[in-house]
């Protein structure tokens, strides 16, 4: 069965304590219950990793980047978190695996919020962008990815 990663960054982990205002009250193994879901009903092994250093994160798209070479990965989905504002280094290792489908994915509509948060260094490498959704923009990226990218899925008739 191929793969989907959905990766997680930093202060993700407190996904239900966080400020509940902004990104609610669903803890991130509950996220990650409904994905696995998602992809089971789509017929993807979805594989979640969160953490909150940024080599993890790197590390983890450049695993991803050869399995979809080897034909065993769809894609991923990215909340970068922070580091979405800030890191030219995930920019790179989006861009360095050249072909992994990157969705990325934002709780909270970052565009509505402070001006730190309206510019992102993941967006130029990304395949698609989902904001503002809630937790629920994960299954709406997972769907996303294998719409564009497994367009026959029988799942999806
Ligand atoms: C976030 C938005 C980021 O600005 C923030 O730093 C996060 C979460 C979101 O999912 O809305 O950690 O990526």
């Amino acid at each position: 069965m191929k793969k989907i990663l959905v990766l997680n960054g930093p202060n993700l982990n407190l996904l239900g304590t966080r400020e509940p205002a902004q990104y609610g009250a669903t803890t991130l193994p509950e996220v990650e219950a409904t994905c696995r879901d998602a992809g089971r009903r789509l017929g993807y092994e979805v594989e979640c990793f969160q953490s909150n250093h940024e080599g993890a994160l790197i590390d983890k798209i450049h695993e991803y980047g050869r399995l979809w070479k080897e034909g065993q990965a769809l894609g991923c989905v990215l909340n970068a978190g922070a580091y979405t504002h800030t890191s030219v280094a995930l920019h790179d290792a989006i861009k360095g695996v050249d072909g992994l489908p990157v969705i990325e994915c934002h709780i909270s509509n970052v565009h509505a919020r402070e001006a730190f948060r309206h510019h992102s260094y993941i967006s130029p490498a990304a395949a698609g962008i989902v904001v503002g959704f809630g937790v629920a923009g994960y299954v709406i990226a997972i769907e996303g990815l294998v719409r564009t990218r497994d367009k026959d899925n029988a799942a999806l008739k």
